[in-house]
């Protein structure tokens, strides 16, 4: 499999020497090159305040670097509202806490609102919105109120409101963060289907086991900037993830084990979930 380093087309969208700072505050980024491959799963992680979610930001266009570029398809993104309604059709955000994001008074009307916002005719704006409905397993919830939806029902509300733009990058800020182990096993198999369709994922979280489980590429914010590299390798370098104030994934800890017993090849994957450790467990057991 070939790295992000190798791949000839641009970066569907990428900073470079991008440097942020909040109104008199402190820099948070200082020259961060940073890239979304088309069709790369990418786990953005990081401890608390690293910046994941300024990061994200500048992505999707909300914030503007103050110095470096952010690109689209490898051309530098302007600013103005032709370059932004280009980006935003291209990129959407969903925020952490969904009550930043939800605003209209049902589902239907929340997740139908950026398509109508980008004046398509309303055949197109309810196609986009029984799909993305569907996709997020919201359908019987359409006509709910917003104000009536559970803490995982309105995460799933937001994200079908960015689904319904079928955006080709869809930023999800922790989406996992306050939903039960059954709401996150939904989520990523939704997520495995949107990735199916064509629309690469790119996902901030804590949950380094997660990450292990449902990325190609991991990003490590540190204080000194960003590293990016194949998920596995990525998180197994204990000093990187000492300095992200991340624990080592159970799956990787796991596969050193493995080795140190001889059960399992250098070159072979480590397990990334609970069955694929009873798999190789099995396949390792002495039959005799
Ligand atoms: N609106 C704001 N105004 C001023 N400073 C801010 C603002 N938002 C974030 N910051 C600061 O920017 C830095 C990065 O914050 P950010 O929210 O990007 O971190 P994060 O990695 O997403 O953290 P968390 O894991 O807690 O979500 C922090 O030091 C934070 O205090
Ligand atoms: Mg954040």
């Amino acid at each position: 499999m070939s790295g992000p380093a190798q791949s000839p087309e641009p970066a569907l969208v990428a900073l470079r020497g991008a440097s942020f700072a909040y109104e008199e505050g402190p820099d948070v980024l200082v020259g961060l090159d940073f890239e979304v491959r088309e069709g790369r799963a990418l786990a953005l992680l990081g401890r608390n305040g690293s910046g994941k979610t300024t990061l994200m930001r500048l992505l999707s266009g909300g914030l503007r670097p103050r110095a470096g570029t952010l690109t689209l398809g490898g051309e530098p993104v302007t600013y103005d509202r032709k370059g932004l309604t280009r980006l935003r059709t291209t990129v959407q955000l969903v925020v952490q806490d969904p009550d930043d994001q939800l605003f209209a008074a049902s589902v239907g009307q929340d997740v139908s609102f950026g398509p109508l916002n980008l004046g398509l005719p309303d055949a197109e704006v309810r196609s986009r919105v029984g799909e993305a409905l569907a996709a997020l397993d919201i359908a019987a919830l359409a006509d709910r109120p917003t104000h009536m939806l559970s803490y995982g029902q309105r995460k799933r509300t937001a994200i079908a409101g960015a689904v319904a733009m079928r955006p080709r990058v869809l930023i999800l800020d922790e989406p996992t963060a306050g939903l039960d182990p059954d709401g996150q096993e939904r989520l990523l198999t939704t997520l495995d289907g949107l990735r199916a369709g064509g629309t690469t994922v790119v996902m901030a979280t804590h949950d380094v086991d997660l990450a292990l489980r449902w990325s190609d590429d991991a990003a490590l914010l540190t204080p000194d900037g960003v590293r990016t590299g194949p998920t596995a390798p990525t998180l197994a370098r204990t000093e990187l993830l000492r300095q992200a104030g991340l624990r080592l994934p159970w799956g990787v800890a796991a596969a050193g084990l493995l080795r140190t017993r001889g059960l399992l090849a250098d070159s072979a994957p480590g397990p990334r979930t609970a069955e694929e450790l009873a798999a190789l467990a099995a396949m390792a057991t002495p039959t005799d």
